[in-house]
């Protein structure tokens, strides 16, 4: 036997979670956001399996995008944080790349780029999020500045959302109309129809003016939700409005028990003695630990399930292993079956338990973590 920790990535249920997507705003693109290698789910292999369903992909860096392309996946590829060289500009264009464009550094690399094709540009504008982007004021000029350079094949307007998990936040609606007043201001001066994108995942859900000719979906296209449990404006606390509930978990994290012992009442389990038996308790050992990708800060108490049933976590997280009461609990034996988080135990819920959100849970899985794919 082999050790039994491994993620599980189910295609069939990213393919449903693009189509939800793409529901939700039937007239726009997609742009499938692949970056940091698919949110830890294997960016070659999710592109592949989204190819056919969306037009364009999106990752943070050159590296990223040619380790797609020498993956075979010849789709328009989007630098979401552009290029940081000329000599980086120049071979985005030889593969094809469309880049963002977010500062004047960047602008003046492209009127110095001296190559045969041509490079769609996505003109970043910073409507409130205050990490990338020119000011609204700023976009006339540089737009102009664009239509100068011959190697520019279109320029598309976009921006990021910084609050738009949070359902009635007025921000967000702030954004939106410097976005739409900077889009009209251009569309008018340059009599031209220009291309927008400005909705995340929960953009794409929360507000639906958001929506643009193209939508740049991330984490909800790997079924999870934006929108953590534990916080109160989230629409996945209107059941009525649930995102969590038309998505379908991509990433299964699962293990198995390697050991099971009694622990008398006023014995303690694990690192630094944290969890003490309240009662006569039984106690299993499962082979996952922070090391294969399980948060170190999960609590005392944060739910995983044992052979489908709910037990609770106790003691420290180590390396290798946690410890998990399972007292009470039926049929739990070495070898029975562990669930850390996927289809039944969501990985948002694990990640309040941990303080941080399943974004970061599901990027950060270490290599060393066995892979399988489920395309059934
Ligand atoms: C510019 C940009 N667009 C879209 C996304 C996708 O966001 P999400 O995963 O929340 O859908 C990201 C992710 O951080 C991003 O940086």
């Amino acid at each position: 036997m082999t050790r039994p920790t491994e993620i599980t990535i189910d295609l069939n249920a990213l393919i449903a979670n693009c189509h939800y997507a793409q529901s939700l705003s039937p007239d726009s693109q997609t742009v499938a956001v692949v970056k940091a290698d698919a949110y830890g789910h294997g960016a070659a292999e999710i592109a592949k399996a989204l190819e056919q369903t969306v037009s364009m992909f999106a990752v943070s860096s050159l590296e990223e995008g040619i380790e797609l392309r020498q993956q075979g996946i010849t789709a328009p590829i989007l630098l979401l944080e552009g290029c940081f060289s000329l000599e980086e500009l120049f071979i985005a264009c030889q593969y094809g790349f469309s880049v963002v464009m977010h500062n004047l550094y960047q602008c003046q690399m492209l009127e110095n780029l001296d190559a045969k094709q041509q490079i769609a540009i996505w003109l970043k504008v910073d409507t409130g999020m205050h990490r990338l982007g020119f000011l609204p004021e700023q976009v006339m000029d540089i737009y102009a500045r664009l239509k100068g350079v011959k190697q520019v094949k279109n320029v598309v307007l976009m921006t990021h959302l910084s609050s738009a998990d949070e359902t009635n936040n007025h921000f967000t609606n702030q954004q939106i109309e410097k976005f739409a007043n900077c889009h009209k201001q251009l569309e008018s001066h340059f009599s031209i129809q220009i291309e927008t994108s400005i909705a995340n995942s929960a953009g794409l859900k929360a507000w639906p003016i958001a929506r643009g000719t193209w939508n740049r979906p991330g984490i909800m296209l790997y079924g999870v939700s934006p929108f953590m449990p534990t916080n109160k404006l989230s629409v996945d606390n209107l059941p009525e409005h649930s995102m969590q509930q038309q998505l379908l978990p991509v990433m299964a994290f699962m293990s198995k028990v390697i050991a099971l012992r009694n622990v008398p009442k006023g014995e303690t389990v694990g690192y630094g003695n944290t969890w003490v038996a309240s009662k006569d308790s039984v106690v299993a050992t499962i082979a996952a630990g922070y090391g294969d990708g399980y948060p170190r800060t999960a609590k005392l108490g944060t739910p995983v399930l044992v052979n489908r049933q709910h037990a609770k976590l106790c003691g420290r997280v180590s390396m290798d292993m946690i410890t998990v009461d399972v007292t009470g609990l039926t049929g739990i034996e070495i070898d029975s079956e562990v669930e850390l988080w996927g289809k039944n135990l969501l990985v948002n819920e694990v990640a309040s338990w941990a303080d941080t959100i399943g974004y970061e849970l599901v990027t950060r899985m270490p290599k060393r973590t066995r892979r399988r794919t489920i395309n059934s």
